[in-house]
């Protein structure tokens, strides 16, 4: 499978639809890299994903028009200073003809109070796109936004939500290069190596493919601290190794995988037994998935079928619904069942729970749910990630607020048995179809037997 090119009547198709939907005047800004550590050491630049949807070329500095009937791409002219560092710059009439759409210097973007746009996500970021847009823009996410600035962020929000055939494709290899990196990963796992070892082959696979990480890679024996950032722990028998790693295609979309596996080679007894508690409870989210379904009612499903499992370990005692209202299940799934999956890892998280929440709803207070990133009706051409967990997390279990009424149904002598399992979490990317779902992470092993095959395939 090779990297899919999106065509440029691809992006023609999805500046129309926004044209439909939203009648106004809408720039949407491309934004700039972000500095490092000082100013003049920056993180490669990575484009706005909104500008990446309606242009498809991540050039910085530049804003794109869209308006009933026509287009416009403001882009900064070649600089020769820049191009002293950073190479030779497209001119405007090649941006035109490579992207079929009239190109214009920026500077000659005029502001207007008609003029819509989407919120900065940094102070640097909102000082620049001020300037473009010709009034104060906010940072942040689109909670607060106003008036016209509300209506693009919700027609952006509706057209995002359902992905193209063009953005499939791109899903799809993005998936598959996940697909190699948690191969590759499996692999060449062995006791005694770092965990940054791991993570360098999972890597390595994603580059040579064409492609980035879609967000840091979490590669870990501590799959129990969330989002653990360290690399440097050394792999011992009794280990599992959680590997939260993905990919992003050079148009910028995104695979978010997760998947576990023993450092040893074989799942110890209590390893395999709680592992396939949340294998049980993946398999009955991903089974949930439809159209029309409301994706807390996924979620349910998930913490529901663990809850099951952990009555079945003993770990648990009591009635399951009874628990399940009590937040049973938050306590060792305290986090959301997944979110939504596109240009951004958790897409258009940047316009905060505007595109994550329907219309109406809003986030629930209760343990079990406060973490859930996504409560919309499911609809064909969605994607999202389905990604339950079990983690024992020291300042749950040992805080008595957390545990609360539940620590009479909670038999800490048996769990103690499980006390080689800190983290689990298996994920996968899940694509809504007329008739049901599809898994486009499928290929990735996941049950333990095909999980130790793939170790043992040195
Ligand atoms: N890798 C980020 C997430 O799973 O949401
Ligand atoms: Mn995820
Ligand atoms: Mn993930």
């Amino acid at each position: 499978m090779s990297l899919p090119v999106t065509l440029a009547a691809a992006f023609a198709a999805r500046r129309a639809r926004l044209s439909e939907r939203f009648g106004g005047p809408a720039l949407i800004v491309s934004g700039l890299s972000r500095p490092r550590n000082y100013a003049g050491n920056r993180y490669p630049f990575r484009a706005e994903s909104h500008f990446l949807y309606f242009l498809g070329r991540p050039l910085e500095g530049a804003a794109l028009l869209v308006e009933p009937g026509r287009a416009v791409l403001f882009a900064p002219l070649p600089d020769p200073e820049a191009e002293l560092w950073g190479g030779k710059q497209a001119s405007l009439d090649d941006l035109a003809r490579e992207l079929e759409i009239e190109v214009r210097p920026i500077d000659e973007l005029v502001a207007s109070d008609e003029l819509a746009t989407l919120p900065a996500q940094d102070a640097e970021g909102a000082i620049w796109q001020s300037e473009v847009v010709g009034r104060e823009i906010i940072q942040g996410s689109g909670v607060e936004l106003e008036g016209r600035d509300r209506e693009l962020a919700d027609a952006v929000i509706e057209l995002r939500l359902t992905h193209d055939e063009a953005a499939i494709r791109q899903l799809r290899f993005a998936a598959h290069v996940a697909e190699r990196a948690h191969r590759a990963g499996m692999r060449g796992t062995r006791v005694g190596q770092h965990e940054y070892e791991v993570r360098a082959r999972m890597e390595a696979a994603i580059i040579a493919s064409g492609c980035s990480c879609s967000y840091n890679s979490i590669v870990t024996v501590h799959g129990e601290v969330l989002h653990n950032e360290r690399h440097d722990g050394l792999l011992e028998t009794r280990d599992l190794v959680l590997a939260d790693v993905g990919a992003e295609t050079p148009e910028g979309w995104a695979s978010d995988v997760t998947r576990v596996w023993p450092a040893g080679g074989q799942f110890s007894t209590t390893q395999r037994a709680l592992y396939d508690v949340v294998l049980a409870a993946q398999r009955a989210a991903i089974a949930a998935v439809a159209p029309g379904v409301r994706y807390l009612a996924v979620h349910r499903a998930a913490g529901l079928e663990m809850l099951r499992g952990l009555l079945d370990l003993g770990i648990f005692r009591g009635d399951l619904d009874d628990l399940y209202m009590r937040g049973a299940a938050a306590l060792f799934f305290p986090h959301g069942i997944g979110h939504l999956l596109g240009l951004d890892v958790h897409d258009m998280e940047d316009l905060g729970d505007r595109a994550g929440y329907a219309p109406g709803r809003v986030r629930s207070a209760s343990p079990g749910d406060r973490y859930l990133r996504l409560d919309r009706d499911l609809a064909p051409g969605m994607a999202v990630t389905i990604e339950p967990g079990f983690y024992q997390i020291p300042a749950l279990l040992s805080n008595p607020d957390e545990v609360g009424g539940l620590s009479s149904a909670l038999d800490r002598t048996r769990l103690l048995e499980f006390n080689d399992v800190r983290g689990i979490r298996i994920e996968d990317d899940v694509l809504v179809t007329s008739q049901g779902r599809e898994v486009l992470t499928a290929a990735i092993p996941k049950m333990t037997d095909e999980v130790e095959a793939t170790i043992r395939d040195r």
